[in-house]
């Protein structure tokens, strides 16, 4: 086993004595005599580049996590010699190499630690495939948490945790398991009130030691390629986070109706079927914007093809079921069926679009179709060529979304179940071996996939989903959890892998709702839809064989609780869709853990259940059995229960009635939560009326609202509506005013704005400066007032 931390392991090098500085712009190079190299580069004040090289020779600087419109730049930098180190100083940082070995040392500008090398960069060759294991080992304080790393189906808090990142298919993961689908090499430190974060950029197999081997040291190494990482320092977890995300990219406005509810199994055919499970949905009125094809609606599993016995006519299927408001999604998976009579596998193999061995074989290996050979998407002509097969599905036939699956890649029968490590790849004009590449294979592939139906879908927007993926995939797709089971325990993943994800980058994120595999009882798919509506990417998908997994297949209890769930998310809508331009805009995680909202107070750095909804709703799932309620605990402010208007002070925990039918919500005290009237799917209905909840608070607050035409670009040449609504309550005063900017009009014309919990009676509503009659008003009774949206001020007094 590889271990980075142990002393006396022979192998290990290490840098020499600093013999040279050099500047180059923005990056500084320190010389070791040793040869060894390490570059410094400032990116921004607070987010640092290291890059070491143990023989003097880097590699050629690329990356696929890196985004093209990454904010870059710093007001300082100056370098510093010392008796015993060097000393870079930024606006927000201080960085000390170590004149003796290269060892680094962050600090703030009061000379506070913020991460200090233990023993630092140090190596060990490897002499079966050439280059170095390259390894980092860190100081960790006493009280030092950790979080982040993607789509660990573990605790939130990752202290005393070794994991690593190598994409695997993982079907019916436990708890703990490691490693599963996705690689994001990104971690997240917290001590003492003060959040940094890591961000580890290679894509070999990546390891992350948080204090489990010794308690004091946390440790990071790889099994090839460059120790290159970047330093993000905070000091809050939410700039660590959207600094992260800059870096790595965030992905374009989805369409809206991919906030909608989708609706999945493997596998819905022949078509009868699937139109008569989307029938009744409108039967029943339960909202629903997207049906999805699983693997049988192709022929023999052929990827671009059409089982014409089940699909006889796929377009106009998919354009019925466009008139009555449903997206179709299908699935696309890597492996091209080996037969010559196949188009798809005839144009790549003629081309040499397939990966090979390194004898020179093709690559292949058995997944749904049987024999496949594999595209390299690494190679930009493959990506060019894959996105052209998108033509038929998206602009002939009308597909909406694209989804891929199997793209770790998955293989079956062959150790490891994936390609070999032999395997060649292209990754543009970066020849390597699948050690290097297979983290970016899915993420390759979605992107391609991705290309192909922006390209197709225009002047709409695209949908994607996908399986596989490494830091920066977010771009280009929305993502699930992969195959998780029909469980308590895995309810209680869901809720933490979408947290832990978002905090990733990953925000448009979801989990299969009631399980993939085995069978959900109707408690517990209640529970799950509860959870899942607020989650950004909301889909019920089960492996199908063990019984049925719709909203109704459980008796009328559940489908009144799973109905009036997606209704809630429809009602939602307007506040989702806002806090998605939040983090395409900033960067925000859509989904917010309490230590992500409440750094300071330790009580929530190991907590698992509680999450914010953007930035205003809180929500705490059910995860047990025959519960009547929960224990959870509240973040420090003033918090309004959702459902029974009782208000509550948070910094505790507490005791909160939720029944079969309840999960508990509360909402922040002075938001502003925009609301629709439930549709069947979105742009079912012309909105006339915006809904306004606005919920009292003694102070003053902002909140946002964000809209455009809901697909489309028109957004980007300034047609969207951005409203910023401030609440500012007094004793006996409550003061909501706008400020609106942008060049959409909305089709609606007023806002239905219903007051929560004003702790007055009310004696005068002023709306522009207009008295306006209004019915006696009580002290905490929820009141409607109808006011035309371009009201700049609304000023209640009470007696
Ligand atoms: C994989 C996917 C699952 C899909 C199945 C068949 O197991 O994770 O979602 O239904 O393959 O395509």
């Amino acid at each position: 086993m590889i271990t980075n931390t142990e002393l006396q392991y022979k192998g290990n090098l290490f840098p020499g004595k600093v013999s040279a500085v050099q500047k180059e712009g923005d990056t500084h190079s320190f010389k070791a005599e040793n040869g060894t190299i390490l570059r410094i580069q400032v990116v921004r004040d607070s987010m640092i580049r290291f890059r070491y090289a143990v023989d003097g020779n880097f590699e050629e600087d690329f990356s696929y996590a890196i985004s093209e419109n990454y904010t870059k730049g710093y007001n300082a930098l100056v370098l510093t010699e010392e008796k015993d180190h060097y000393c870079l100083t930024t606006s927000k940082l201080h960085v000390h190499v170590s004149k003796a070995d290269l060892r680094v040392g962050i600090y703030d500008l009061d000379g506070k630690t913020l991460l200090e090398d233990e023993l630092g960069f140090h190596w060990e060759e490897n002499h079966e495939y050439g280059g170095e294991y390259v390894k980092m080992s860190k100081f960790s304080p006493e009280g030092e948490n950790f979080y982040g790393l993607g789509d660990k189906p573990m605790h939130s808090n990752l202290k005393g945790k070794r994991v690593e990142n190598w994409n695997t298919d993982e079907y019916a993961f436990g708890k703990d398991r490691d490693p599963i689908y996705k690689a994001v090499p990104f971690y997240i430190g917290l001590q003492d009130g003060m959040s940094y974060g890591v961000f580890f950029d290679n894509t070999f197999k990546t390891h992350f030691d948080f204090a489990a081997e010794r308690r004091n040291v946390c440790s990071f190494w790889a099994d090839g390629g460059e120790m290159n990482y970047y330093f993000i320092y905070g000091p809050t977890m939410m700039e660590v986070v959207e600094t992260y995300t800059n870096l790595t990219g965030v992905p374009e406005l989805p369409p809206l109706w991919a906030l909608g509810y989708h609706q999945c199994k493997w596998s819905y055919y022949p078509e009868d079927k699937f139109v008569a499970i989307a029938k009744k949905f409108r039967d029943l009125k339960i909202p629903c914007d997207a049906m999805y094809l699983d693997i049988d609606y192709m022929e023999g599993f052929r990827c671009f093809t059409w089982n014409e016995t089940y699909f006889p006519d796929a377009k106009r299927m998919v354009a019925d079921l466009e008139k009555d408001g449903f997206k179709t999604v299908v699935i696309i998976d890597p492996g091209i069926k080996i037969d010559p009579d196949y188009s798809v596998y005839q144009e790549a193999l003629e081309n040499n679009y397939f990966c090979k061995r390194s004898d020179g074989p093709l690559m292949k290996g058995k997944v749904w179709p049987g024999e496949c050979n594999f595209p390299d998407f690494t190679n930009p002509k493959v990506r060019a060529w894959w996105r052209d097969l998108y033509k038929e599905l998206i602009e002939d036939i009308g597909v909406s979304g694209v989804w891929n699956d199997m793209n770790e890649p998955a293989v079956m029968e062959i150790p490891g179940k994936t390609f070999p490590l032999d395997v060649r790849h292209k990754y543009d004009g970066h020849p390597c071996s699948h050690r290097k590449a297979h983290n970016v294979y899915g993420m390759q592939m979605a992107r391609a996939s991705y290309e192909g139906v922006k390209k197709y879908a225009y002047p709409k927007r695209p949908f994607l989903i996908t399986r596989a993926a490494y830091s920066g995939t977010q771009r280009y797709t929305s993502s699930w959890t992969g195959d998780n089971v029909a469980s308590w325990e895995h309810l209680w993943l869901a809720n933490i892998q979408v947290q832990r994800l978002n905090l990733s980058g990953m925000g448009f994120t979801g989990t299969d709702i009631g399980g993939f595999a085995e069978q959900p009882t109707g408690e517990l798919y209640a529970r799950w839809i509860q959870l899942g509506v607020f989650h950004p990417f909301c889909r019920t998908h089960s492996s199908g064989h063990h019984g049925e997994q719709e909203p109704w297949s459980f008796g009328d209890e559940v489908l009144a609780i799973a109905k009036s769930y997606i209704e809630l998310r429809y009602t939602l809508l307007p506040y989702l869709y806002t806090m998605f331009w939040e983090y395409v805009k900033y960067g925000k995680p859509m989904i917010k853990p309490l230590y992500y909202v409440d750094q300071e107070d330790a009580q929530t750095h190991y907590r698992t259940d509680e999450f914010l909804f953007g930035n205003d709703i809180l929500v705490c799932p059910v995860l047990e059995p025959n519960a009547s309620g929960r224990r959870m605990y509240i973040p420090r402010g003033k918090w309004v229960n959702f459902w029974t208007g009782e208000e509550v002070t948070g910094g505790k925990e507490l005791w909160v009635d939720a029944g079969m039918d309840t999960i508990p919500v509360f909402v922040r005290a002075g938001a502003a939560i925009p609301r629709y009237p439930v549709q069947q799917f979105v742009g079912e209905k012309q909105i006339d009326e915006l809904g306004l909840d606005v919920y009292f608070t003694e102070g003053s607050k902002r909140s946002r609202i964000y809209a455009d035409s809901g697909d489309g670009y028109d957004y980007a040449k300034g047609r969207y509506s951005l409203r910023t609504i401030q609440i500012t309550g007094r004793s006996k005063d409550l003061v909501i005013s706008q400020h609106k900017d942008g060049e959409y009009d909305a089709s609606y014309q007023s806002f239905k704005v219903t007051l929560h919990n004003v702790p007055f009676d009310v004696k005068s509503v002023y709306i522009d400066n207009v008295r306006t009659e209004i019915p006696a008003l009580k002290k905490a009774q929820q009141t409607v007032l109808f006011v035309d949206k371009n009201f700049d001020e609304i000023h209640i007094t009470g007696k």
